[in-house]
């Protein structure tokens, strides 16, 4: 089997931790592409244990599966050992990670940086999870970032790490009036994690190639999501990295012609964290019903999400972007008890008309949701397992959204746990 790209086709916690391990033992290795512990995705074993996971990728709960830490993400080494160590506790063996030694590293100016520069922006700022995230990408750009190999060499990372405090040191106590960082300490820490690090640290890309060329098969999970691509989202208000599918081989180091899939996860409805346009966004009892029934709080900062209703102009444009071939439709057992479950279809921007992404950022600010009005139900459908098991309204939502996106819809999601879906097609065969 080739590689399978899966990822997040709204503004990120569509529920793509629970589809990976939906996959679960008919994939070899689960690789994570780009963001850092930003990522929340939370897992409900078949046993009732529930784990968040941030870092590591989703496929690390599936016994045998090989988690990968691919090129293309951030990592904070003491966020990633209290996680390896949190799995520990309960039972779960991280012994077969790997991480790509290109992987840059999220250092203690990053994390000071993102929160004071979110501070200094005041009204402008992007809401961002303040792990170090976006500065750690800027300097990864400037040619100026640490990676994950420099911890297996301690002049090369005191050196590195001196180069890069001259400047953000500068930074940060004179313009932003904070305390300088002490390179010597900084050296210490980091040594300590890279001892306990060094056994992970792979050449992922060479891993991947190999595994690929034995028949094995390699799902390139994404963390974030279409609409947070900082290419092809809603810019500024977006993350540092490429969650699209293009992303997962720069994140990886597969390349293009060895992908034959892309899974796109969609929920029934709309979420975002954090600040930026949102057209279909809800401050009526319909919003406070998904944000009560759908538990819609951050899993990496338990800020409450902004909810609202699907929006077909995003969901084809997601579809478009990254080459979707399936969907798969979380959390449509949320909506169950809604008198109407509108659709976005389009959006009038001054006066016009649109059902394509509006060109530029402004339009889309402008963007007001038109909206195909469509029936409820009442009924619990968390035990559906087949289509023909639906309600018949909540059967033709499901039908009406494959329609708007232009994708064939795979899986429908009705609960939070690994067997809680409706399968219309197999994801794998
Ligand atoms: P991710 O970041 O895309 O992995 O998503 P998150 O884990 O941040 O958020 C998705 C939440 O929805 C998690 O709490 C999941 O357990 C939950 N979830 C996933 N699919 C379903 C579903 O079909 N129905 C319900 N009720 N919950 C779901
Ligand atoms: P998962 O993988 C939802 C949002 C933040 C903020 C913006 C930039 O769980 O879907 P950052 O810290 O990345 O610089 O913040 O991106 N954001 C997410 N929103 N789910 C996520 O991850 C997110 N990761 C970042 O709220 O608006
Ligand atoms: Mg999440």
């Amino acid at each position: 089997m080739p590689a399978i790209v899966l990822l997040g086709a709204q503004w990120g916690d569509e529920g793509k931790g629970k589809v990976t391990d939906l996959l679960g033992e008919r994939v070899q290795y689960v690789v994570r592409y780009q963001g850092g512990n930003n990522a929340g995705h939370t897992v409900v074993l078949p046993d009732g244990r529930k784990f968040a996971l941030h870092l590591l990728p989703s496929g690390v709960l599936t016994p045998g599966c090989i988690p990968v830490i691919g090129n293309g993400v951030v990592v904070d080494p003491k966020v990633l050992l209290a996680e390896i160590d949190g799995l520990a506790a309960r039972g779960v063996s991280t012994d077969n990670l790997m991480i790509s030694a290109d992987a840059h590293l999220i250092m203690p100016h990053h994390r000071a940086l993102d929160r004071v520069v979110e501070r200094y922006l005041g009204s402008a700022r992007i809401g961002t999870t303040g792990r170090g995230i976006g500065p750690a990408y800027g300097d990864k750009v400037a040619r100026v970032g640490i990676r994950v190999q420099d911890l297996l060499d301690p002049g090369i990372l005191r050196q590195k790490l001196e180069l890069a405090l001259r400047e953000k040191n500068q930074t940060l106590v004179k313009v932003y009036n904070r305390k300088a960082i002490d390179v010597a300490a900084v050296v210490e820490e980091y040594l300590a994690y890279g001892e306990r690090l060094a056994p992970y640290i792979k050449d992922t890309r060479l891993e991947l190639a190999r595994a690929l060329d034995r028949g094995e098969t390699v799902l390139l999970e994404g963390a974030q999501a279409t609409l947070l691509d900082v290419d092809h989202g809603t810019y500024p208000f977006v993350t540092s990295s490429n969650p699209t599918a293009g992303g997962a081989c720069v994140g990886s180091g597969v390349p293009p012609t060895r992908i034959n899939q892309v899974i796109g996860v969609a929920k029934a409805y709309t979420t975002r964290v954090g600040a930026g346009p949102f057209p279909t966004e809800l401050f009526d009892e319909n919003g406070a019903h998904i944000s009560k029934v759908g538990a819609e709080f951050g899993t990496t900062t338990g800020r409450a999400r902004r909810c609202g209703w699907f929006d077909a102009v995003v969901a084809r444009y997601a579809v478009r972007v990254n080459g979707i071939t399936d969907l798969v439709v979380t959390k449509l057992d949320v909506l169950s008890g809604l008198e109407r479950v509108p659709i976005c279809v389009g959006y009038e921007v001054d006066g016009t008309v649109v059902d394509e992404m509006p060109m530029t950022q402004t339009a889309f600010h402008h963007a007001k949701p038109v909206y195909e009005d469509l029936p409820g139900w009442w009924e619990d459908i968390s035990k559906c397992r087949t289509l023909d098991e639906l309600p018949d309204n909540a059967r033709r939502y499901v039908e009406r959204i494959e329609e708007v996106s232009g994708a064939r819809v795979s899986v429908v999601g009705v609960g939070p746990g690994r067997d809680e879906n409706v399968i219309l097609h197999p994801l794998l065969p």
